[in-house]
């Protein structure tokens, strides 16, 4: 049982720390977790009550459920076209100069209906849950007009509804300048202030909000008008910072102690450094890394040994990552950024949870929080990340139900 028991953020060495029971055992009631130990002392201490569902995980690993802590789950069309255009030679900013990538995603999914995006939203929780992820954090950022961005938050809202996978909704209204408000920047950056945010965060659809930091996206001085924004309407911050160049934002994301500066394939020491004292978490993104094809690596090690919180996730979108197993992420982390298994692990659970603010409840197996856990057919927690390819999750509890076993989904994934 790797129960990652202990402080969080997990920091520095306490990183590869993944706090194993050799031969453990978790009971909970009511979906809480009221027993993590050994054997031996769940015999002397443990009554079952005669209505409680045993599951054997017969030498397999137990382990949180994943925490995937960023994604851009309610899209509409995919890109493989431009997947194709890349593999002989066109790069992610000429496709996007040509009104292809995120614009491409904002047209079809101003095209789909809210049913239609909730729909393509369930799809994908169930894909999550298969693969042992409990939590996700999930973007908007494809519609870009106020109706659009409100339409995929309520999509959002409406699928969690219907689905055990906790879903943490978050405005990215400030993804790019859609194409129609290419002449005025200014007013859309006032939308995004003045109409988005304020009504995302009244109707409860939003718990942060993110902007694209980036030369194809918004400036710093706009990021900052932003986030000062989201802080005044109670929004928690992230930022989309250092992935195609360097440019300040994640030095703006640790001044405005956001909870999150993602990407970082560009960032230097100091701004490493600038992270790790402000408490803002470092979310790592090696898949979107290696399905550009880019050379840069965000600084997986320099930021463990600054002291910043690090987290995993797995970027899930049509145009960077279009993959939802945190297993190859846990993969790719090790192989591109340096990673250990335990240190990859620990990034995309306790610390992933506490990226969103949850790691009192979530994250970890510990007394009192909630039963939210998967059993992977490996021996130990080195073959996780060891195993790439393959989805080694086998069964998946959550808040104590069973919902996914022996590979499937059973009825109960269906409802909170
Ligand atoms: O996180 N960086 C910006 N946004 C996404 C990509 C979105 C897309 O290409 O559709 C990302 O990588
Ligand atoms: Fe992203």
């Amino acid at each position: 049982v790797v129960t990652l028991r202990g402080a969080a953020p997990r920091l520095r060495d306490a990183l590869a720390d993944p706090a194993v029971l050799p031969s453990g055992v978790v009971a909970a009631r009511d979906g809480i977790l009221v027993f993590v130990g050994d054997r031996q002392e769940f015999e002397r201490r443990v009554t079952l009550l005669p209505r409680a569902i045993v599951l054997d995980a017969r030498g397999g690993t137990v382990l949180p459920g994943f925490v995937d802590p960023h994604t851009h789950l309610p899209f509409a069309g995919w890109r493989e076209g431009e997947f194709v255009a890349r593999l002989s030679g066109a790069t992610y900013e000429s496709i996007a100069s040509r009104g292809g990538g995120i614009r491409a995603t904002v047209q079809a999914t101003r095209r789909a209906t809210e049913d239609e995006l909730s729909g393509l939203v369930l799809e994908r929780l169930d894909a999550l849950l298969l693969h042992g992820t409990t939590t996700v954090e999930a973007k908007s950022g494809y519609g870009l007009t106020l109706e659009d961005e409100l339409k995929q938050l309520r999509a959002l809202r409406a699928a969690a509804e219907r689905h055990a996978v906790t879903v943490v909704p978050t405005l990215l209204g400030a993804h790019v300048v859609p194409a129609e408000a290419r002449e005025d920047r200014d007013a859309y950056v006032r939308l995004v202030c003045e109409e988005m945010i304020p009504a995302a965060a009244r109707q409860g659809l939003a718990r942060f909000c993110d902007v694209f930091v980036d030369a194809g996206a918004f400036t710093l001085a706009e990021a900052e008008r932003i986030l000062l924004a989201a802080r005044a309407s109670g929004l928690g911050l992230r930022v989309h910072a250092e992935q195609r160049q360097a440019g300040g934002a994640a030095s703006l994301a640790a001044r405005f102690h956001a909870a999150s500066a993602d990407h970082l394939e560009h960032l230097d020491q100091d701004a490493a450094l600038a992270l790790a004292r402000a408490g803002t978490a470092a979310v790592l993104l090696p898949g979107a890394a290696f399905f550009l094809s880019s050379p840069h690596d965000a600084p997986a090690r320099r930021l463990v040994e600054a002291g910043a919180a690090v987290a995993l996730a797995t970027d899930f979108n049509p145009g960077t990552c279009p993959a939802f197993a945190m297993g190859t992420i846990l993969n790719l982390a090790c192989l591109r950024y340096g990673l250990v298994p335990a240190e990859a692990i620990a990034a995309a659970t306790i610390n992933a949870a506490h990226v969103l603010g949850l790691a009192a409840t979530i994250g970890s197996l510990e007394i009192g929080k909630q039963a939210d856990l998967q059993i992977a057919a490996v021996p130990n927690h080195l073959h996780l990340a060891y195993r790439f390819g393959s989805n080694q999750t086998l069964t998946v509890v959550k808040r104590g139900r069973v919902v996914v076993e022996n590979g499937r989904l059973t009825p109960a994934a269906a409802g909170k």
